[in-house]
């Protein structure tokens, strides 16, 4: 039997543009926004209009993540929920309602909340009017929206998380062209990341001058940990290999723990013309606020090699210039999705955050598999029989509960996700829940991996 440490956190997120639907909300997301003008991006013309009708149906919904066993959860408060004058954050009634509804439903239920305060969900008017995450005005803007929720819920929440994946913002949206509203430009990039990690120091600051820690509430953020592995150990794949990961981990981690950028990463955007624009009251501020509790979202390794392109002017500079993945012969790929499948990374990870961290306490807030058609596995009592789903699951424990053993401090593990819920462009195409969801009818029942992971979550562990 592999046991887990007293009092595992065994739950699982979501987030609110991904499971709420659209109902009642005073403003568009960007998200939102994009659907209403490019319908034709999203998988099967499906946008966050319903989404999995959490808003609707949350009583029934938390109903079914106890009977699959969660004692913990991640929701996201929408920011173009509860607020509707963002200059000064006032609140909207109904939203305000719905958050509280929510927390205190899973409360009853004994499942802990653990609340997003940003899933990718920048209201679209604070883009069009000041460039969003490009404008320190709207890391302001985003305190005054996080204090409402610390003051409105901070007596019951115990867990709050400032950013989701802060670098798929600035990759989305400024790099790569995934998220509205779909820009190239490094240079902006640089700067939006640095002012993400302006707004999570701003906002811990804000939360424990409000006296929200009082008792014993903690705060985090969440980032999605790609380590890098070389291609060869050639000193040109190395290299590559070490800027990825200081740009696709350490951007992030390194503040958020540390409290301050790696310094080979500063130089090397100075060198390149690119560094943002920063403050030395900032930097203070950076590195007095640093967080309690990190989350980890793993999907998938960076794998990197080399770099064919040639960096050329800072006007197209792009992280990429330093490195390019690299095919591997027997990398495990989930077809569904084209992530590699890689779990000893979570080892990695557990040993890093031990070893160059601080062993901060963290935690899995993120890990899970989607995949498509599951109806394929549909079994005669009308079941979706996914052992693939189990197995996965399985194995990324094994590889954490060597990193625990090895006194790694981590305190849970968050399954992506619940509920089958919409996935931003990929809008249904995968699937991810331990409960399915029939869109056409919002029916939902639990999967096999449900079961499973009740058994799972109820001894604490499993059995090899
Ligand atoms: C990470 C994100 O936080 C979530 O929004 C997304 O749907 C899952 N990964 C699956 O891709």
């Amino acid at each position: 039997m592999k046991k887990f440490p007293e009092q595992f956190w065994w739950g699982s997120a979501t987030s609110g543009p991904q499971a709420e639907g659209r109902f009642n909300k005073p403003h568009a997301n960007v998200f939102d926004h994009w659907y209403d003008i490019e319908p034709e991006k999203f998988y099967n013309q499906v946008g966050p209009n319903t989404a999995s009708n959490f808003y609707n149906s949350y009583k029934e919904d938390i109903q079914l993540m106890k009977e699959a066993g969660l004692n913990s959860l991640r929701i996201s408060i929408q920011w173009t929920r509860l607020i509707d004058d963002f200059e000064t954050a006032s609140l909207n009634e109904d939203g305000v309602q719905f958050y509280h509804n929510v927390i205190d439903t899973l409360l009853e239920a004994g499942i802990e909340p653990f609340v997003g305060l940003h899933h990718f969900d920048l209201p679209v008017e604070l883009y069009h009017q000041y460039g969003g995450w490009e404008s320190k005005k709207v890391v302001d803007l985003f305190v005054k929206f996080t204090q409402q929720c610390f003051a409105l819920y901070g007596d019951k929440v115990r867990y709050w998380f400032v950013f989701n994946e802060p670098m798929v913002v600035v990759d989305g949206q400024y790099l790569y062209q995934f998220h509205y509203p779909n820009i190239r430009n490094g240079k902006k990039a640089v700067q939006v990341a640095y002012n993400i990690v302006l707004a999570t120091a701003k906002t811990i600051e804000a939360f424990r001058s409000g006296g929200w820690d009082r008792d014993g509430q903690q705060i985090g953020t969440i980032l999605n940990l790609t380590p890098s592995y070389p291609a060869s150990d050639r000193a040109e794949d190395l290299k590559a290999s070490r800027i990825a990961d200081l740009w696709k981990n350490q951007l992030f981690l390194d503040p958020a723990v540390l409290g301050e950028f790696p310094s080979e990463l500063v130089e090397l955007l100075t060198a390149d013309g690119v560094l943002w624009e920063s403050t030395e009251e900032e930097k203070i501020l950076i590195k007095q606020n640093t967080i309690d509790l990190l989350g980890v979202n793993f999907y998938h390794p960076s794998r990197a090699k080399e770099p064919s392109i040639i960096p050329s002017s800072a006007s197209d500079w792009m992280p990429n210039q330093y490195f390019d993945d690299y095919e591997m012969p027997r990398r495990r790929m989930n077809v569904d999705k084209g992530w590699e499948i890689y779990p000893q990374a979570l080892y990695d990870i557990s040993l890093n955050i031990r070893d160059n961290y601080g062993n901060i306490p963290w935690f899995v807030s993120e890990n899970g598999m989607g995949v498509s058609q599951e109806e394929r596995f549909m079994n005669a009592e009308g079941q979706i029989d996914d052992f693939y789903r189990i197995d996965f699951i399985k194995e990324h424990l094994e590889w954490l509960h060597k990193g625990i053993e090895a006194g790694s401090d981590c305190r849970g593990y968050h399954l992506w996700t619940a509920i089958d819920n919409w996935s931003w462009t990929n809008a249904y195409r995968n699937r991810y829940g331990l409960v399915s969801n029939d869109i056409r009818t919002q029916v939902k029942t639990l999967k096999k991996s449900g079961y499973w992971f009740k058994q799972v979550s109820e001894n604490n562990g499993f059995s090899d």
